[in-house]
């Protein structure tokens, strides 16, 4: 039976009102990314970095998914094979179109983690520099997401599913940020079909077979309409 994966960035979520990074305005030309997403800028400044997640945590509760969101919900409910979605963004918009299993690679702005014992409880809305971890009463409470130089969450499983996938595709995604950008070489090497629904080319749509352009939510309900006739 098929399986399909899917890799999501935030260009999903564009149209929920949620930020991308490297679009026009995007969050990194408004914040420089070593001050806000490595943990030597939250060692240096967790004011700063708590902040920054707060602010992202509120928009984030705001927003709602939307068609793109709820057609992978579908597209999972409804196809007779395997859908593994797995996502760059720390959003629960997946979650909010009705998705399950989504697998969060570089966390969730819903999270915290305690750096001192590595407990994980559901994040305040605010969450305080020094926040007490419920378990160790350590003041290392921070967000639970994948900053730069550190590891992405659930590789080994992901990496699984690439091997096994017959179709994989990457949605919303700039392609520049491994090892995101690299699973569709992944899926390549695994005999996959691969497409990519973006805005506009990402900087590696030369590694897919097929591309289609457009808005996340007029691109991916189509997509996935096609999937669920051609699966019978
Ligand atoms: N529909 C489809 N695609 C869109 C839309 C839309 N409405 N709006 C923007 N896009 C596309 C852009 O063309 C771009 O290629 O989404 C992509 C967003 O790229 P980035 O802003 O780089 O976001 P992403 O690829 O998710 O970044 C990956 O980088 O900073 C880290 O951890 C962060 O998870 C993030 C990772």
């Amino acid at each position: 039976m098929e399986k399909i994966v899917i890799l999501t960035g935030a260009g999903i979520s564009a149209e929920s009102g949620l930020g991308t990074f490297r679009d026009e305005g995007g969050l990194w030309s408004q914040h420089r990314i070593e001050d806000v997403a490595t943990p030597e800028g939250f060692a240096r400044n967790p004011e700063l970095v708590q902040g920054f997640y707060n602010a992202r945590r509120k928009g984030a509760a705001r927003a709602a998914a939307n068609p793109a969101h709820r057609a992978l919900a579908r597209l999972q409910a409804e196809f007779p094979g395997e859908v593994v979605l797995v996502t760059q963004n720390v959003d629960g918009l997946h979650e909010a179109g009705g998705a399950r299993d989504v697998l969060h690679m570089h966390g969730v702005l819903a999270g915290a983690l305690c750096a001192a014992c590595g407990h994980r409880w559901t994040a305040p809305e605010e969450m305080r520099v020094g926040e007490p971890c419920p378990a160790c009463a350590a003041p290392g409470g921070r967000p639970d997401v994948v900053w730069f130089g550190e590891m992405p969450y659930h590789m080994e499983e992901i990496l699984g599913h690439l091997e096994a996938a017959d179709l994989f595709a990457a949605i919303g995604t700039s392609g520049q940020v491994y090892p995101a950008a690299g699973f569709v070489r992944e899926a390549l090497a695994a005999g996959a079909h691969t497409v990519e629904l973006n805005l506009e080319p990402s900087a590696v749509v030369s590694d897919f077979a097929e591309t289609r352009f457009g808005p996340a939510s007029e691109t991916v309900p189509a997509w996935v309409e096609e999937l669920l006739a051609e699966a019978g």
